[in-house]
């Protein structure tokens, strides 16, 4: 049996901190379980350092489903969570509840994820009515970001920080397992974090939520046209891959790679009689 949302509820309970972190694919997926991270995302931010696309908007559904399969077969343990792309649960509860349930019966994950709060708060509702667990995510929501005019921090004024907490309490309300609290002032999501009882996932939301995501390959340096300041490299994977690349591109280049130690060898006899 995978990480369940009973299991995740508890961590906040014992006062135990929550990893998560974002996967797109089997390699990286069975890493990241094999370190023990309890909760995977399979995030449409897939859109932006996998796929190359300025925001998470072009992403699909059937992008989701192709990646999140993926994760799924590289993984056991981990609870996966399917990230519901652009206007896949805005314009109706049933294509809301439709495209939930492909993430659970097509790709195989134990959750999904969906953005806002008191606008999205009935179709929450309906898909956990009907055995789907949702993971809510308030403050920078970037499917909004033409809306919010860039990626930035949310939630500063007085009004919309006091409208974040109502989203936050309605989306308890409504059966999330979970919220994640993306690019807002650390006291108000440390508020937050008291006010309601499911877990807060912070990212770019101080440390006093009850758990962390990044996505990995802003934490791997990967992505390298800029590092979020929520974000911590620890290691510059760009550079150790671009001398390894380099390595190979010189080594063949000089006829230094391949060797006879990585080729495949016939039998003498054989070979005999070709040369006839
Ligand atoms: O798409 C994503 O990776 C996300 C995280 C930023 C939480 O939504």
């Amino acid at each position: 049996m995978r990480v369940t949302i009973n299991q995740i509820k508890e961590m906040k309970q014992k006062g135990e901190k929550i990893v998560m972190l974002t996967s797109y694919d089997y390699s990286t997926a069975r890493l990241v379980e094999s370190i023990g991270i309890p909760m995977i995302l399979v995030g449409d931010s897939l859109g932006m350092v996998v796929l190359g696309y300025e925001t998470p908007i072009p992403v699909t559904m059937d992008v989701m489903i192709h990646h999140t399969k993926a994760v799924v077969r590289g993984t056991s343990k981990a609870m996966i969570i399917g990230d519901m792309p652009f206007m896949t649960y805005h314009t109706s509860t049933e294509d809301a509840l439709r495209n939930a349930a492909r993430f659970i019966q097509e790709a195989g994950a134990q959750a999904v994820k969906l953005e806002g709060g008191i606008t999205v708060a009935a179709t929450v509702k309906r898909i956990v009515d009907c055995g789907i667990p949702v993971m809510g995510h308030l403050g920078l929501t970037p499917q909004s970001v033409y809306q919010l005019g860039g990626l930035k921090v949310q939630a500063k004024s007085l009004e919309a920080a006091k409208r974040l907490i109502e989203d936050s309490v309605v989306l308890e309300q409504a059966g999330a397992f979970a919220i994640v609290l993306e690019a807002i002032p650390f006291k108000l999501a440390a508020l937050i974090t008291k006010k309601i009882s499911i877990p807060t996932i912070s990212i770019g939301a101080g440390p006093y939520c009850d758990g962390q995501v990044q996505i990995i390959n802003d934490i791997l340096g990967l992505f390298t046209e800029f590092v979020p300041k929520h974000a911590k490299q620890y290691v510059k994977m760009a550079d150790i891959m671009s001398g390894a690349i380099t390595q190979y591109y010189n080594e063949v280049r000089a006829g230094q790679f391949p060797t006879e130690k990585h080729s495949f060898i016939i039998d003498e006899a054989v070979f005999k009689e070709l040369e006839k």
